[in-house]
């Protein structure tokens, strides 16, 4: 699968991926400003993305925790998620990532 990442300053990261999380793929690939600091449990939200609105149909909402956790990021949006809870294998082929700041 194809994966694009944006970085906040505008940089496109195409990447490839067929498993784990989208968090472990941006860090794996150095995409500037996802940290994934507290490896993927849905605590630190530094792997927020937003996702770009054509695919947040696919996507879908964050669940409870999640959200809890947006909820303390200052740049949370409509169509924030945090990429450590999106696996490669439940996402769309071409999906389109911001970087969250
Ligand atoms: Fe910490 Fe996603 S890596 S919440």
């Amino acid at each position: 699968k194809k994966i694009t990442f944006i970085t906040s300053d505008n940089q496109s990261i195409v990447t490839e991926a067929n498993s784990g999380n989208i968090m472990e793929l941006a860090v794996k690939n150095k995409v500037k400003g996802i940290d994934g600091d507290c490896g993927g449990v849905c605590s630190c939200a530094t792997c927020h993305v937003h996702v770009e609105p054509s695919f947040w149909n696919a996507i879908g909402a964050p669940d409870e925790l999640e959200n809890d956790m947006l909820e303390f990021d200052d740049h949370v949006s409509e169509f924030s998620r945090l990429s450590c809870q999106l696996q490669v294998s439940e996402v769309p082929d071409g999906l389109v990532l911001k970087v969250a700041k």
